[in-house]
């Protein structure tokens, strides 16, 4: 992956801690680089019955410092709901008086609504689980799609939502100058439009219905993509299948390549292999989620709203 240049300063306030767990130490040590912070491993012990127990790191007299941040990008995130509804409770008797979660993929997002009668508006529900906990949430593509504000889903004092679309039209400038962006679906064109507003890339975005998790039917907007070098663009990818279909009719309407780039490479299953199948040249992503495909670091931006939450709390 790409280095980030980052000044070392401390982004949160003098002796303020970054937890973390032990699966995200490369992260967090990015993201402690970049904020100047000190980071600090939570033990976790799972039970053979599946409890799970955590050992938090406190000093020689058993406490914490007065601010503390917790890093935990929230894929396959039942588990770690639970890691920190423990460890955020326990923070507090420990000293933390201000904790912020760094998430920088955050879960339970898309269900924003109940599209059905009875069905579980999981947005809310985690959203006001988690403002339960934590004092400022950071995290990147949120997928707000019929809110405006992160802050409508996480009432919290300090709800910041950044955007991997500039760093990653950043790297498709540098890796496919003058390609043409292509959105996959409605929901695409806020990411469409801050990217190619930022280089000038000739953009279009696709409509899509869903039909069920790994059936989508998606139509190409009128565009010329006969021997344009084509990157498709959205805030995820999950089954890989959006991606695919709108790889695949992008070849056939004659484009000479598509590539990928995602804020968030969940790609559960097979969905990599899917995307190759459909002819997916590169899959670029940020490293929001740790997975192969990370090319795009966002420790930076990630430090520099820390020292947002550090500035106005
Ligand atoms: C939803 O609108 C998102 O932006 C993605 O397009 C969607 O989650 C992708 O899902 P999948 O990879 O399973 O098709």
């Amino acid at each position: 992956m790409a280095a980030h240049p980052a000044e070392p300063h401390n982004a949160a306030g003098p002796a303020c801690l970054l937890l973390h767990f032990a699966d995200e130490a490369a992260p967090a040590q990015r993201l402690a680089h970049a904020a100047g912070l000190t980071a600090k491993e939570i033990d976790r012990h799972r039970f053979p019955d599946g409890e799970l127990k955590l050992r938090l790191p406190v000093d020689a007299a058993g406490r914490l410092p007065p601010r503390a941040v917790l890093l935990r990008s929230l894929h396959d995130p039942n588990e770690k709901l639970v890691e920190l509804l423990l460890a955020a409770r326990a923070v507090r008797s420990l000293g933390v008086q201000h904790l912020t979660l760094v998430a920088p993929y955050l879960a339970y997002m898309r269900q924003d609504m109940a599209f059905h009668p009875g069905e579980v508006v999981s947005q809310q529900v985690v959203g006001g689980f988690l403002a339960g906990l934590f004092d400022a949430v950071v995290t990147v593509d949120p997928h707000l799609h019929r809110i405006d504000t992160l802050s409508q889903a996480i009432a919290v004092p300090q709800a910041l939502a950044l955007s991997g679309a500039e760093p990653l039209a950043d790297w498709i400038a540098q890796r496919r100058p003058g390609a043409l962006l292509v959105g996959p679906d409605g929901e695409s064109a806020q990411w469409i439009a801050q990217a190619a507003a930022r280089h000038g890339f000739d953009h279009a975005v696709c409509t899509k219905v869903r039909h069920g998790d790994r059936d989508v039917a998606i139509e190409l907007p009128p565009l010329n993509a006969q021997g344009r070098a084509v990157v498709l663009l959205d805030d995820m990818a999950s089954t890989g299948r959006t991606l695919a279909l709108a790889a695949r009719l992008l070849l056939q309407a004659g484009a000479a390549s598509v590539d990928v780039a995602v804020t968030h490479a969940l790609f559960a299953g097979d969905a990599l292999q899917v995307l190759r199948d459909a002819g997916v040249g590169e899959v670029w992503s940020t490293d929001c989620i740790p997975h192969p495909s990370n090319t795009v670091p966002m420790a930076g931006p990630l430090a520099q709203a820390l020292r947002q939450c550090s500035v106005s709390s």
